[in-house]
């Protein structure tokens, strides 16, 4: 029970449980692990996947035949655990030559550059089996006003995705983007800081289909907004391409927890929607095990990524199958929720006396929602008590 396998598609990336405490504030705390390690111990837990940055592989700056040699020997690790790469994405974050970001560095110089670098490592995660593409814009952004002319920067950042986009149709490839929204943090505001601004965004490209989001749990909770929701929208606008899970306590600095620490009512209520809604990609964790933990509590972390997605899949199913709780949605009118407002189209509504003219406001005011004998239902099943 609650026991991960390869069925319930979890993936982690590298740079996850391979995080060595580094802060702005401290050193790091932990060794590096060798990806092929990361490998071997993530398969045993139960995981489907890795996804990988570049540089989390290939250290920046190594020469051709080294980057052949890792590519070679990662390889042979996938091959050894069974797992896959559904995923893999671009480090254009860490070097300072990214201080004023990538595709939307001011420097075209240092934004040729960045396109360069991301198709180099697109060619590797065709070549790994990768079909989601992940694009973070973490150093897209400014701290001050004048530095960036945002409507330009919106220029070259269509830009990039646009000429992405040629260049995955040229070459034939089987991979979609997913740009992964942020509100701040490295840079003091990031450009397409939520989901509604990235799915905005995507609607003006040259290939809207070959785009969609990546959203991560804290990334919009540190926005204040709720996360479950912000997902039901890039699914009922079709470009729930990939997801980051993981937790955040409200709104302050991107904690990364371990997905289910956090924001745990949030957890479930995703949770819920991710099964009831047919999302199909993978469940992909980007957490980070806090500092204070060695190697073992790296692991320990992991896997309570996973039970605690399994808990509360098994939560979530409990409530959705429960009779009272399929009661409490009639009284709360869900089903009146799924109900067309005008099939009788707008000369049937101009017709129908009893939707304004008969229509008793009073009595529907005072009409009560039953919302709260609901919502305790669901409480009552996250906390394992019915
Ligand atoms: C964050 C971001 C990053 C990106 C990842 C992919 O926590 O600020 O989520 O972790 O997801 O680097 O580029
Ligand atoms: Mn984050
Ligand atoms: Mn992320
Ligand atoms: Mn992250």
């Amino acid at each position: 029970r609650f026991t991960p396998t390869p069925e319930d598609r979890f993936t982690f990336g590298l740079w996850t449980v391979g995080w060595q405490g580094r802060d702005p504030f401290g050193d790091a705390t932990r060794a590096a692990i060798d990806p092929a390690e990361s490998v071997r111990r993530l398969a045993e837990l139960g995981a489907y996947g890795v996804t990988f940055h570049d540089d989390d592989l290939i250290p920046f700056g190594a020469t051709d035949s080294e980057r052949e040699g890792i590519v070679k020997r990662f390889r042979q690790a996938l091959d050894a655990a069974g797992l896959v790469v559904p995923m893999a994405t671009t480090n254009l974050f860490t070097h300072p030559v990214f201080k004023d970001g990538a595709f939307t560095a001011n420097d075209r110089d240092v934004r040729r550059f960045a396109l360069r670098k991301t198709l180099r490592n697109i060619d590797l995660a065709v070549e790994l089996g990768a079909t989601t593409y992940v694009a973070w814009g973490g150093r897209e952004g400014s701290e001050s006003g004048a530095a960036k002319d945002i409507r330009l920067a919106l220029d070259r950042m269509k830009e990039a995705f646009d000429l992405l986009g040629e260049y995955v149709t040229g070459q034939g490839y089987d991979l979609r983007f997913a740009i992964e929204p942020k509100p701040n943090e490295p840079r003091g505001d990031i450009l397409l800081p939520t989901i509604g601004h990235a799915l905005a965004f995507i609607e003006r490209l040259e290939r809207p289909e070959l785009v969609g989001v990546n959203p991560e749990t804290g990334h919009e909770q540190m926005a204040g907004l709720n996360f479950p929701h912000g997902i039901a929208q890039a699914l009922w606008a079709g470009k729930l391409f990939h997801i980051d899970l993981n937790g955040q306590t409200g709104i302050k600095y991107d904690q990364d927890l371990r997905f289910g620490a956090g924001d745990l009512r949030q957890a479930f209520w995703l949770v819920d929607l991710l099964e009831t809604a047919g999302y199909a990609g993978p469940r992909h964790f980007d957490f980070k095990p806090p500092r204070t933990e060695d190697h073992d509590g790296v692991w320990a972390s992991a896997a309570g990524c996973m039970r605690n997605y399994l808990i509360l899949k098994e939560r979530a199913a409990a409530f959705r199958a429960d009779p009272a709780v399929q009661e409490a949605l009639r009284a709360s009118r869900l089903d009146e929720l799924a109900r067309r407002t005008a099939e009788d189209g707008i000369a049937g509504l101009l017709a129908d006396r009893s939707a304004y003219e008969e229509f008793d406001v009073t009595a529907a005011a005072e009409r009560g929602m039953a919302f709260e004998a609901l919502d305790q239902l669901a409480m009552d099943h996250l906390l394992g008590v019915r």
